[in-house]
């Protein structure tokens, strides 16, 4: 459940699938464009800002390549892995191209931005090149590429937040939606390409947050997921406003409606405050799940990450959230393999997973980014073969914690947010509880559907869902 490949979350989300939001009616538009994303549920929400940007340049969306007078790529460039991904759907779109004159190919997201006009050199086959703060200029570079010139705009803001903008969402489930509270990153994590793909942090003004989340209550949405790379660093200053930051945002978009689930991803560790915890405290809908990668157990090696807290630091945060939020679920991202790490290091970072008692974590094998700090500064030194070896200890390790965690919860009951039927059965609904597990169970003779809460007793688990009944 935990390889690389098989990640699903908010940082990975969906890593590889194909994401093409579309038209109801795309005969509405006499153009259409065809997108797919990668990387994170940042760059999957930025496609729907994308998507509302050229609908009202007379673009329909269409899930179908063969309809798309304009084909979109929006990569990612966390790990060399996701760039080649890119790459190989790039080897496929040259020789479509070839049979489609006229056929424009656009490529946005981190790996524009880090590659910038090298696109055009390299790949002739791409016609624009878009980075993730430049999205409001796309139609102008498409009429451009039209004309048969190359278009590039890779220029970052330290305004951007697309806060006028709504996104169109069109390939969700229509329970859960994901709302972009932040742009860019201040950290300087070593290992971490984003900051130069993303450029600088700047919140998003609350009062479009709360209308989008409001948006999404009325149109009968049950949960809303604030995004940003550093949630807790959330602040909101404007001349004659009294500033925001995230506890209090977080406070006005629970205090919506009672019946609006909320979530937020991610936190950095060094960041997350008491107020934050207090307000989930307080508020039966803010959900109980704190996603907190460590990255190593190794204060050494979280020096070298410059991730500015150590191990005890880190286990002290770790209980202070489990006393003031007992029924909290924890979850991390782990990179095995980093710059000079040794067995010792790595039993570090096997015994803070242990500690923490994870419910879930996201584990890779440290993959060089160039003009990243550690790349300029360190030799990845450590051989692929042990970084795998380390990578396949810490996955077997969590997924016996979460196993195990899973069994705990036998007999216990949930409110559960029914989400979709269950992929597996048409007679069965999937949710998830307030601490983000997957919970399935037979649907039954009360009127209940997509949207609904119901209360489910867990009864088994196949070991990384929760199998229950309802029981009201
Ligand atoms: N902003 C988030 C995460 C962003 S990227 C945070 O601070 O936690 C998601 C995850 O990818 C990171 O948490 C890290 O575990 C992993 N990652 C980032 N760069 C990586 C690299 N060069 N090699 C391997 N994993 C990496
Ligand atoms: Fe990357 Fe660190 Fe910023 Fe997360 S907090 S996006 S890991 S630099
Ligand atoms: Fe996200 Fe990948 Fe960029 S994880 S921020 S799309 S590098």
């Amino acid at each position: 459940m935990l390889l690389e490949s098989q990640t699903k979350d908010i940082n990975e989300a969906r890593q590889g699938e194909v994401y093409a939001p579309f038209e109801k009616d795309p005969n509405k538009y006499e153009k259409k464009f065809y997108i797919e994303s990668y990387g994170c549920q940042m760059n999957f929400n930025d496609s729907e800002i994308v998507a509302s940007i050229l609908h009202r340049d007379g673009f329909g969306a269409t899930k179908y390549m063969e309809e798309a007078s304009l084909i979109l790529l929006n990569t990612c460039s966390i790990r060399e892995k996701a760039e080649q991904t890119v790459r190989n759907r790039l080897q496929i779109f040259r020789s479509y191209k070839k049979e489609r004159p006229g056929l424009l190919i656009g490529v946005l997201g981190c790996m524009a931005e880090r590659l910038k006009s090298k696109w055009l050199e390299e790949e002739k086959l791409v016609d624009i090149v878009v980075g993730p703060d430049a999205y409001r200029s796309l139609p102008a570079l498409v009429a451009e590429a039209e004309g048969g010139q190359k278009a590039v705009n890779v220029l970052l803001s330290r305004e951007e937040t697309y806060s006028d903008i709504s996104p169109v969402r069109l390939d969700s489930n229509g329970v859960s939606a994901f709302i972009s509270i932040m742009r860019g990153c201040n950290n300087m994590c070593t290992f971490c390409v984003v900051p130069f793909t993303r450029g600088r942090e700047r919140s998003r003004p609350p009062q479009s947050i709360l209308k989008e989340a409001q948006d999404m209550l009325d149109r009968g949405y049950r949960e809303v997921t604030l995004l940003g790379q550093n949630v807790d660093s959330y602040y909101h200053t404007e001349n004659g406003k009294e500033p925001v930051n995230f506890a209090q945002l977080l406070e006005m978009t629970a205090q919506l409606s009672p019946l609006l689930r909320v979530r937020f991803s991610t936190s950095h560790p060094k960041d997350i405050t008491d107020e934050v915890l207090h307000t989930m405290a307080k508020y039966p809908n803010i959900c109980k799940y704190i996603h907190l990668p460590v990255q190593s157990g190794s204060t050494r090696i979280l020096q070298l990450m410059n991730r500015t807290y150590t191990r005890e630091w880190y286990l002290k945060k770790i209980d202070h959230i489990r006393q003031i939020i007992p029924e909290c679920a924890i979850s991390s991202d782990i990179i095995t393999g980093f710059c000079t790490e040794t067995e010792a290091d790595h039993e570090d970072t096997l015994s803070v997973m242990r500690y923490s008692r994870y419910d879930l974590s996201y584990m890779f094998a440290y993959s060089e980014r160039p003009g990243t700090l550690a790349q300029r500064r360190y030799e990845d030194d450590v051989p692929e073969t042990v970084k795998k070896q380390r990578l396949n200890e810490i996955i077997a390790l969590q997924t016996a914690m979460t196993r195990e965690n899973h069994l705990t919860d036998i007999g216990k009951t949930f409110e559960v947010l029914i989400e979709s039927e269950s992929r597996r059965s048409k007679e069965h609904w999937s949710g998830r509880n307030s601490q983000n597990k997957v919970v399935v169970f037979p649907k039954n003779e009360v009127h209940t559907g997509k949207g609904d809460y119901v209360q489910v007793r867990i009864t088994d688990t196949t070991g990384a869902t929760l199998l229950g009944e309802i029981v009201s």
